[in-house]
């Protein structure tokens, strides 16, 4: 099994990707799961964490809380996608399990370090902040990482919180933009495949029709989620973006894309956290992240439904 650190800003799609993930144990090993601000803030997104693994049957994962603001910028939350606890939807009990007591940043580190080289998978499902923190007061670990695959970022469905950014990339830019510099290995999961991954209503029934909590947690999370992008995009259905992450990890298969150039927008207030990424390779800059552009979404939601059976 791949051995990953989930980082994540729960969020009903990050629930969903730890869902699988912890589904999953043939083909992932989690280590720790690290919570950073985004969606929501920090105070409730360690909370939410903490409530989808004791969803899952596993208050053993250590839970750690990370950076509660972005790099030199104030935090921009999601509550009008997610709801006030961002993780609106079910009705969940508190988690009892502990938050562990180190800053997600140093596990990271020290994570990187103790493994061997080439040995851990960053899964970065929010901003980037705890990652970029850790490349810059590490940085010998960039080079330790066996690959970094992400949520972030759009090409030909351009942005979702700004005409040019996605939510991600552009609460944190500074971040993304150390990481996508770092060197390491990276896959991304940007809008153009993840617009793809809709949860229409037989998909949804199917999570439902499980009969299990999770099932149905899963099936609640998506309703509420999805009322947001049917109103305001009159899309199918909600997007499940950050779960193309962890079903990478499974299926690498389902997703395809090309090994480009992507560059971050810090400066420009108009197209700020904006991608840049060299589809057409007409840049002449090297290759830096393969940036994939489809999935087999029947695929997909077979492989999530079926995982989820499995809790
Ligand atoms: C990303 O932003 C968040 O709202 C979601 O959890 C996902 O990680 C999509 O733009
Ligand atoms: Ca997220």
């Amino acid at each position: 099994a791949r051995k990953i650190i989930i980082d994540t800003d729960p969020g009903q799609d990050d629930a969903v990707a730890i869902l699988l993930a912890l589904a999953s144990p043939d083909e992932i090993e989690v280590l720790g799961v690290t919570a950073v601000a985004g969606n929501v803030p920090l105070h409730l997104t360690e909370r939410n964490a903490r409530m989808v693994c004791e969803l899952a049957g596993r208050p053993d994962m250590r839970v750690f809380a990370g950076c509660d603001r972005p790099l030199g910028r104030e935090l921009v939350t999601a509550e009008h996608v997610h709801g006030k606890s961002g993780l609106d939807g079910p009705t969940l009990p508190e988690p009892t399990m502990p938050l562990q007591d180190d800053h997600a940043v140093d596990f990271i580190i020290d994570t990187l370090r103790n493994e061997p080289p080439g040995t851990v998978t960053l899964c970065p499902l929010g901003p980037l902040t705890n990652i970029a923190v850790a490349f810059e007061k590490a940085p010998d670990i960039a080079e330790r990482v066996a690959e970094v695959v992400l949520m972030g970022g759009a090409y030909f469905e351009v942005g979702n919180i700004t005409p040019a950014a996605e939510f991600n990339i552009y609460v944190d830019p500074q971040a993304a933009k150390i990481v996508f510099k770092s060197g390491a290995r990276l896959t991304v999961m940007p809008l153009d495949v993840t617009h793809k991954a809709l949860v229409t209503k037989p998909r949804n029934d199917a999570f439902r029709a499980l009969g299990t909590p999770v099932g149905m947690a899963v099936a609640q999370m998506t309703d509420f989620f999805e009322r947001f992008d049917r109103e305001k995009y009159g899309s199918a259905g909600a997007p499940l973006h950050d779960p193309c992450v962890t079903a990478y990890l499974i299926r690498p298969d389902l997703f395809s894309g090309r090994h480009i150039n992507v560059e971050i927008e810090t400066q420009s207030d108009l197209t700020m956290g904006m991608t840049v990424a060299d589809w057409w390779r007409v840049s002449g800059r090297a290759p830096n992240a393969m940036f994939m552009g489809d999935i087999d979404a029947d695929g997909f939601f077979a492989l999530l439904t079926e995982r989820l059976a499995r809790l």
